[in-house]
């Protein structure tokens, strides 16, 4: 096959991954769990030619710069390193989320583009030593080849960092995304996470606890314990936001309608309703909640939030190729 259309859901990481310890391969400093979401997602569609003379790299229709061209053509390189292939590829991407907004767009997008490269070479590798390329294009894409939620264990290597899946997330949770700024950051994750690493004193507590949350929210997945899972998805996020903070120069992802959000949640869950935050490198919120209670909390976030700016969105499945009639669309 020298054509392939694959679709990858994005995941907003529980316990977050926030730091490298090899740059070059992805290899992180912490392990991570996130929930891969139903509602938001990347399109990828790879050709493979002996007629082409160059590699071509679309995002939404639109032909992107060398620069950005060049870091797909590195991605690339490791597809047709292992199946020893030497001709130049086209990809043509769509992006059912926002691009570079901290809503994980980079997690779909190397799912997706390592998920159609695995068919168009006819490598046909299975998802865990897919889960390994993916690493390579962003780390957060290492947990999007699998559905509901997913583990990146750090592994000692390039061959075992991978995702594991932990749970088909068959139960009653979600999200509640609050667009706060779709627009692109300005301070992307790769370099975000770098400044903390090299500069944050905060930088090595970070690393201790995620791995202790890790283990804590397995157990509170299995158990099904919505309420610790939840407590715990909170204080991960804001001890790497804490983490940003102590860099220099401080990094600072939140807006004031991020805050406006954190509050609002905070004060849903005074009136009852549990639900807890989770942000990533970017203004967005999410708010992890019961499924079945998402409606709810979306109308009373309508309070301070427009109907565009509020998606729900339940767990998701792993990459799959698209059908004939979706790739036609
Ligand atoms: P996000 O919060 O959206 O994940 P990042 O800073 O981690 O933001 O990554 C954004 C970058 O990911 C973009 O600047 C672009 O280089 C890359 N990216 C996003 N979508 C795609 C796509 N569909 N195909 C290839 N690369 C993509
Ligand atoms: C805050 O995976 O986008 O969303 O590996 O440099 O591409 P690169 O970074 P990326 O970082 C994601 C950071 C995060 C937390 C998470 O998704 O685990
Ligand atoms: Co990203």
């Amino acid at each position: 096959m020298t054509k392939a259309a694959v679709r990858a859901h994005t995941n907003i990481a529980l316990i977050k991954y926030w730091g490298k310890a090899d740059e070059t391969l992805f290899l992180p400093m912490n392990s991570s769990l996130s929930l891969t979401l139903d509602g938001l997602y990347t399109d990828t569609f790879v050709e493979i030619s002996d007629t082409f003379t160059e590699d071509q790299f679309y995002l939404n229709d639109v032909l992107q710069s060398p620069e950005e061209t060049a870091k797909i053509s590195r991605f690339l390189d490791l597809f047709r390193n292992k199946a020893g292939i030497t001709h130049f590829i086209q990809v043509k991407s769509i992006n059912h989320v926002p691009t570079a907004a901290g809503l994980a767009s980079s997690a779909s997008a190397f799912a997706a583009l390592a998920g159609a490269m695995n068919r168009a070479t006819g490598l046909n590798m299975d998802l865990e030593t897919l889960s390994t390329y993916a690493r390579r294009g962003s780390g957060s894409a290492t947990r999007s080849l699998f559905g509901g939620f997913v583990e990146w264990q750090k592994g000692t290597s390039s061959e075992d960092s991978m995702a594991v899946p932990v749970d088909d997330a068959s139960w009653d949770i979600g999200m509640v995304i609050i667009a706060v700024n779709k627009s692109a950051k300005k301070i992307s994750s790769r370099i975000g996470m770098k400044q903390t690493v090299e500069t944050s004193p905060f930088y090595p507590a970070w690393v201790a606890s995620a791995e202790e949350d890790l283990l804590a929210i397995k157990k509170a997945i299995k158990a099904r314990d919505f309420e610790k899972v939840g407590q715990i998805t909170e204080h991960s996020a804001m001890k790497m936001h804490g983490s940003m903070l102590g860099a220099e120069t401080p990094i600072i992802y939140f807006e004031p309608d991020s805050i406006k959000a954190i509050h609002a949640v905070r004060a849903l869950r005074e009136q009852g309703i549990l639900c807890y935050v989770t942000m990533d490198a970017g203004p967005n919120v999410k708010v992890l909640c019961r499924l079945s209670e998402a409606g709810k909390i979306k109308e009373m976030l309508r309070e301070y939030f427009s109907e565009e700016q509020l998606l729900i969105s339940g767990p998701g499945q792993g990459i799959r190729p698209l059908t004939a009639q979706e790739a036609a669309e």
